[in-house]
């Protein structure tokens, strides 16, 4: 008999409230070296946004599944887990499809919501503080948008690894969180520039390395404040502008600036992402990180829980569950 299941798909592209359309679809069969999935909770993520949008590096034929992490219990072994879908897309399902080879266990202990908001900010910051930024103990870290979901994992993270953290965020509200979170300063960059405060914390040196997910206008004013030696990350941009990287500037002040794409370590370096989730799953157990969950909500919100993380509104992460 055909099994169905409420999915959220894409069968134009826009913004999430006005494009989604939740369906009754036929529940996916696994192919070689697939699972089937129950999913128990599927964290939200900017790039829904941009694929919804047709404006990320990943374009599905439509219509699409998006959602592009979860936790997922086997159908055939009731083992939960953690990963992306078989495609990189497809969460906002009550099933998916995941590789075999790209589920990790989840611990005991660990909630599937957390568990869900583990994977894909948690990897990234890792991969990119620790492979890409080469981060020593004793460093100061610049972690912009510090109250969002890859910024929030930045800043645990990094204070885990023995780093100064300067965290920017937009408004009050959203310092308050940095702060919470670890950070040892934060500066509301909507309200000030945050360039003053960053040299005055460092005494004239800047930070060793700026984790930047914003780009733009953000981007660029992080030139004026890296260190000597001093690592830019790229991570994203959502602040809407592609910064240019001027060359002769990176030679005078003798600094780098370091593309991060962590998808692509999926298939240049499989081993790196279970060695990545083995040691977050033991910062975790050693309360050294714990993902800030500001939101659990019925799989049925998830155009109304997009959209807000498209307004600026969401703190941390979101998590849906079916
Ligand atoms: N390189 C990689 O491998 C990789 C992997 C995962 C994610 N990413 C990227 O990381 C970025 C953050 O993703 P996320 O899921 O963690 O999102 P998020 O941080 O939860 O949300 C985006 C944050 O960006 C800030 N922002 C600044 N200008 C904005 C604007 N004009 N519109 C919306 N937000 C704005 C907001 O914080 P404030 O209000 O505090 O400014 C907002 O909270 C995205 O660009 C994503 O594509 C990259």
């Amino acid at each position: 008999m055909m099994m169905t299941m409420k999915a959220w798909r894409v069968h134009e592209l826009g913004t999430p409230d006005g494009v989604l359309r939740f369906e009754d679809i036929e529940v996916p069969t696994p192919g070689d070296g697939q699972v089937l999935v129950r999913v128990r909770a599927a964290a939200l993520n900017f790039p829904d946004l941009l694929m919804i949008a047709g404006k990320y590096q990943v374009r599905p034929p439509l219509p699409f599944i998006p959602g592009v992490e979860l936790t997922g219990e086997v159908l055939e072994t009731g083992q939960r887990v953690v990963g992306s879908p078989a495609d990189g897309f497809g969460a906002f399902a009550e099933y998916a499809l995941m590789d075999e080879a790209e589920v990790w266990p989840v611990p005991d202990a660990m909630p599937d919501d957390e568990a869900a908001a583990l994977f894909l900010t948690y990897q990234t910051g890792y991969v990119g503080l620790h492979r890409r930024a080469r981060l020593q103990a004793g460093e100061v870290v610049l972690v912009h948008a510090g109250a969002g979901g890859v910024g929030s994992a930045a800043i645990q993270l990094a204070k885990a690894a023995g780093a100064t953290v300067i965290a920017t965020a937009g408004g009050p509200d959203k310092v308050a969180v940095c702060l919470q979170l670890g950070a040892d300063h934060a500066v509301d960059y909507l309200a000030e520039d945050f360039v003053g405060p960053v040299k005055e914390i460092t005494g004239g040196r800047g930070a060793d390395v700026i984790y930047d997910p914003v780009g733009g206008d953000v981007f660029d004013a992080s030139r004026k404040c890296i260190a000597f030696e001093g690592r830019i990350v790229v991570v994203g941009f959502t602040g809407g502008r592609i910064a240019d990287a001027p060359t002769n500037h990176a030679l005078v002040k003798n600094y780098s600036v370091v593309g991060l794409h962590w998808g692509l370590y999926r298939t240049h370096e499989p081993a790196l992402i279970s060695d990545v989730h083995d040691e977050l799953s033991r910062l975790y157990a050693a309360g050294s990180i714990k993902p800030l969950v500001s939101q659990t909500l019925p799989l049925a919100d998830a155009p109304q829980a997009l959209a807000a993380l498209g307004r600026r509104e969401t703190i941390g992460k979101v998590v849906l569950t079916p």
